[in-house]
């Protein structure tokens, strides 16, 4: 049996007055005592700001279901980054929109694609900015998927190359990070031995390690026009109900090379983050991802909740949870809401 952590009657009341001697509160007591004993504080340096970057978009383009989110073209990114770095957010994650899509998603590892373009353009404005690029498929294929399909199914191995040419393609523009989301088997390991083959040896890779079948990816799919024109991605993303079966793909992808892990979505997940921070020692990322953002502007909009304190509360338990840094599209607003900007 293990001992009790106090011993009820002695310690934790006084004899005297039969009041609790022992009392928390007492560390409550002022705003500056309670930042003393803080265990978790939120920075802007936690924060990653995703964009969405699109061909044949002339300015901004709002997202319906993601207030504060639009569609970009280039020069408004620009412009966007510049204002992130200047709210001393370290990073930044671009998603590219394109014109025209094909069964190969062709436009994700071309050389002038609207991603490559974007990262030239943001790293010649704000080179110190942290470029993260994600590499995937969907947003490129015209049936939606992460990978390459024959007969309705998505085949692994073929799609290992072509998204190896799509880090490839983002690190030669300049990406200083790729961030592979597609969930293809192996992926990790392709990308690596790609980028060091063609020079980029120093070019970390982010792996969304443990990316769940998640209804919360709705509202990107409307803002990245990714929403697949048949069946679902539950045969490469993770099942909902599955934690042990992070730590397994967090595992490959350390062995395969990557350098940093990420949880995604993060809510719903936030046991999963724990875990995978408990059991590696590489920075743990988690993507507070579109659906948890679109609630909370939501349901703020209807004035049901605070948002701004709620925004706050929900980055600080994603913290807490164990996340090393945070994808979210509250970055901006975040760092304002904490003083800084
Ligand atoms: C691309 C990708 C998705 C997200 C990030 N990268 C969508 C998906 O897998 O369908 C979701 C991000 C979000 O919901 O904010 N594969």
């Amino acid at each position: 049996m293990t001992a009790p952590l106090v011993e009820a009657s002695s310690a934790a009341t006084s004899h005297t007055t039969g009041f609790p001697s022992i009392r928390p509160r007492r560390l409550r007591r002022t705003s500056q005592l309670r930042q003393l004993v803080s265990e978790t504080a939120l920075a802007p340096s936690d924060f990653i700001e995703p964009l969405f970057v699109a061909e044949g978009v002339r300015e901004r383009v709002p997202v319906p279901s993601m207030p504060g989110v639009f569609q970009l073209s280039i020069s408004e990114l620009v412009r966007e980054a510049r204002e992130i770095e200047s709210l001393h957010l370290p990073a930044i994650i671009v998603f590219g929109i394109p014109d025209a899509k094909d069964q190969l998603g062709t436009g994700a590892y071309s050389r002038d694609g609207i991603v490559q373009r974007a990262v030239r353009a943001v790293k010649d404005a704000c080179p110190n900015l942290v470029v993260i690029t994600d590499v995937c498929l969907c947003e490129y294929t015209s049936h939606g998927h992460c990978g390459v399909v024959s007969d309705g199914a998505v085949l692994n191995d073929p799609t290992l190359e072509l998204l190896a040419r799509t880090a490839v393609s983002h690190a030669d523009a300049g990406a200083d990070i790729v961030a592979p989301s597609d969930m293809m088997d192996g992926r990790v390991g392709a990308i690596r031995r790609a980028l060091d083959e063609s020079g980029h040896v120093d070019t970390p890779i982010l792996s969304y390690a443990a990316k769940y079948a998640s209804a919360f990816y709705g509202p990107f799919r409307e803002a990245a026009e990714s929403t697949p024109q048949f069946g679902d991605r539950r045969s490469y993303q993770m099942d909902v109900g599955n934690a042990r079966e992070a730590l397994r793909e967090v595992e490959l992808d350390l062995q395969e090379g990557a350098d940093m892990v990420m949880v995604k979505p993060a809510l719903a997940f936030l046991d999963v983050i724990w875990r995978v921070k408990q059991t590696v020692a590489v920075p743990v990322g988690a993507y507070n991802v579109s659906g948890e953002y679109a609630m909370v502007k939501a349901a703020a909009e209807r004035g049901w909740i605070d948002g701004p304190a709620i925004t706050l509360e929900i980055l600080t338990g994603i913290k807490r949870a164990g996340a090393d840094f945070i994808l979210t599209y509250h970055a901006r607003e975040a760092a304002r809401a904490l003083g800084w900007g």
